[in-house]
């Protein structure tokens, strides 16, 4: 029996900064709305002509993350990416990562449970690493929000809250099972799926069919009834870090780092009073990147390490959140 460790973290971001005052530009907000109810200051979208992808973009943030890990890409076992905005229908980027980065035919899996993506990937990973079945396996989650964004006064529920980026981690056997992932810890409740969704082009609702819609259809932007996804956040974010301390029989004094699913600052902040955390115990970053689903744990985990916020032997939890409804949280000792 092993356990799994993180040895490498890799982020990337597109350079394309949009401010609220940008937002304000082309719809009815403002940036005093917009920092009042989330707390975010501006978000990277990727600029018209860019080549980044949520592939892409995912292959850039993986390069870094296998650099760091000081392993080449031919030691990588197996690849899992997370994302709510693939390249394509089908296939996933998963398989896209292993052409981009020209690897060996390694398998590749990807994970769609939207905020909570990372964290449900990172625990994919854990357990391929436990069973001993691969040794060092690549956890991507990459997010292209921003082409699928209703740019008008009708989205900006939802519009101003979501950026474009992606991070990676390299996630390898440890031999010493008091280290590394300790425990990780998954939930849905699928009778909420349509309270954050984007509910076409489906099967059932294909495109000739929203195109020949009589009716304004548009079915295929984001919806989301933020004021419920809200109030099941906090209690979701609560309930599931308060089972990974159970499980591994540690208190909120023990929390090192709480680095939350950068969803909104006030949820993150909610939870920060929830659980009595001085400022320098959760790791905050919406602000500069705003909503990255997929990939905001993962750009988080990877900012906090640059900045020097983590340290050997530090208890880091990670918890999120998101459509689904699905949540999820990793008890890790770096
Ligand atoms: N600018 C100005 N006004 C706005 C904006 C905007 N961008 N957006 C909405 N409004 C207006 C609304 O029209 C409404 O006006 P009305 O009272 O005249 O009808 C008013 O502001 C309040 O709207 P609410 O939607 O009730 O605003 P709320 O306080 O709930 O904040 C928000 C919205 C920020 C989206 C919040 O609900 C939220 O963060 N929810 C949780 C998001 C989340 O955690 N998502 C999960 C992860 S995402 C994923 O999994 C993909």
């Amino acid at each position: 029996m092993y356990n799994s460790k993180i040895i490498g973290l890799g982020k990337y971001l597109p350079e394309n900064v949009v401010t609220n005052a940008d937002l304000s530009k082309m719809m009815d907000t403002s940036d005093e709305w917009i920092q009042e109810r989330t707390g975010i200051q501006e978000r990277r979208w990727i600029p018209e002509g860019s080549e980044d992808t949520s592939a892409v973009m995912g292959a850039k943030a993986a390069k870094i993350a296998i650099e760091r890990a000081g392993l080449t890409k031919d030691d990588i076992d197996f690849i899992v990416f997370a994302t709510l905005s693939p390249d394509y229908y089908f296939p996933g980027c998963g398989v896209q990562i292993q052409d981009l980065l020209d690897m060996p035919t390694v398998g590749a899996l990807d994970v769609r449970n939207q905020c909570s993506g990372f964290v449900y990937a990172l625990s994919v990973a854990d357990q391929f690493i436990k069973t001993g079945m691969y040794k060092n396996i690549l956890v991507i989650g990459a997010e292209y929000h921003s082409n699928g964004l209703d740019k008008t006064t009708r989205g900006r529920g939802v519009t101003v809250i979501f950026g474009d980026g992606a991070g990676a981690c390299v996630l390898s056997r440890e031999e010493d099972t008091t280290k590394g992932i300790l425990s990780t810890h998954l939930h849905s409740e699928g009778k909420y799926a349509d309270k954050l969704i984007v509910a076409s082009p489906s099967i059932a609702h294909w495109v000739p069919e929203i195109l020949e819609s009589t009716e304004e259809d548009i079915s295929y932007f984001p919806y989301m009834d933020g004021t419920f996804v809200f109030k099941n956040a906090v209690v979701r974010f609560s309930e599931v870090i308060i089972e990974g301390l159970m499980k591994n029989n540690l208190t909120k004094k023990d929390i090192d780092l709480l680095i939350p699913h950068q969803a909104n600052l006030r949820i993150a902040q909610f939870i920060q009073k929830k659980f009595g955390l001085s400022d320098d115990k959760v790791f905050n970053n919406i602000m500069k990147y705003g909503n990255t689903t997929a990939a905001s744990v993962v750009i988080a985990l990877t900012e906090a390490w640059e900045q020097g916020k983590i340290k050997e032997g530090d208890h880091i939890v990670l918890a999120a959140f998101g459509s689904g409804f699905t949540w999820a949280s990793a008890v890790i000792k770096w």
